[in-house]
């Protein structure tokens, strides 16, 4: 019998992540993190609620949960071969079981019916679900709660979910680099969710570099 230790998984893999996107406002966020998962070379597992279905129509002409209407600025089919969408209802699908290996689940935007969801366990369709073994498996779990305001109950989930060790990451951009188009506010807020998952990336979120270049400032004098 071989003593040999097989090659771990991951050194054999693509790094691999899944998306989550429910139906709250921004369906622009999950469009842009899922485009640039997909260059980093990344595969990623989507899976969408009905309501994220409707959000991503209203909000952003998506008609079908495939790699054209969802990765429009992509031409590349090893990118579409590394897009996997798996059916909301599907709760037997593989990111459903803590087996299935992956180095991350990003929920954007993540309204309060699936914060909640999450935060007790109560769940029942493949979002929450993989969700909730994000969590009992203890890979990074990024909840991009978005509501304004926040009633008690949210920021009780967030708390709850935040002690089961989920990082609760409101779309909440930052102004200071002076954006100029939308896209410059959804980076900002793309750009903190693939710092959290450990994804480089050239997106322009960083105040040090702004700083330095003195680009901030420049853009403010130019109004
Ligand atoms: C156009 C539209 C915008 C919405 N925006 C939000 C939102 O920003 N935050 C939120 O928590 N719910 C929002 N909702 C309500 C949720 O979609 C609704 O609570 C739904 O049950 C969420 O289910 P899901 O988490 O399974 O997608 C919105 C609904 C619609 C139709």
């Amino acid at each position: 019998m071989s003593t040999a230790l097989a090659t771990p998984e991951t050194a054999t893999r693509p790094r691999r992540f899944v998306l989550g996107i429910s139906g709250a406002s921004g369906a622009a966020y999950a469009l842009r993190l899922l485009e640039q998962l997909l260059l980093t070379g990344a595969e990623v597992h989507l899976v969408v609620s009905d309501y994220g279905r409707r959000l991503l129509f209203d909000e952003a002409g998506v008609t079908h949960l495939d790699f054209a209407s969802l990765c429009p600025t992509i031409a590349d089919s090893a990118a579409a071969a590394r897009l996997v969408i798996h059916p909301n209802k599907d709760v037997g699908a593989v990111i459903a079981s803590g087996s299935f290996l992956h180095d991350g689940m990003v929920v954007v935007p993540c309204s309060s019916t699936s914060l909640g969801a999450i935060a007790t366990g109560s769940g029942s369709n493949l979002l929450t679900r993989a969700a909730m073994v994000t969590l009992k498996e203890r890979r990074p779990l990024i909840v991009c709660h978005r509501e304004t305001p926040l009633s008690l109950i949210d920021i009780e989930n967030m708390r709850t979910l935040t002690l089961a060790g989920a990082i609760v990451c409101p779309t909440n951009p930052g102004f200071y680099l002076n954006p100029r188009r939308i896209g410059d506010i959804v980076d900002f807020m793309v750009g903190k969710v693939l710092d959290l998952l450990k994804v480089e990336h050239a997106l322009n979120t960083r105040w040090e570099e702004a700083a330095r270049s003195g680009t901030a400032a420049k853009q403010q004098n130019s109004r």
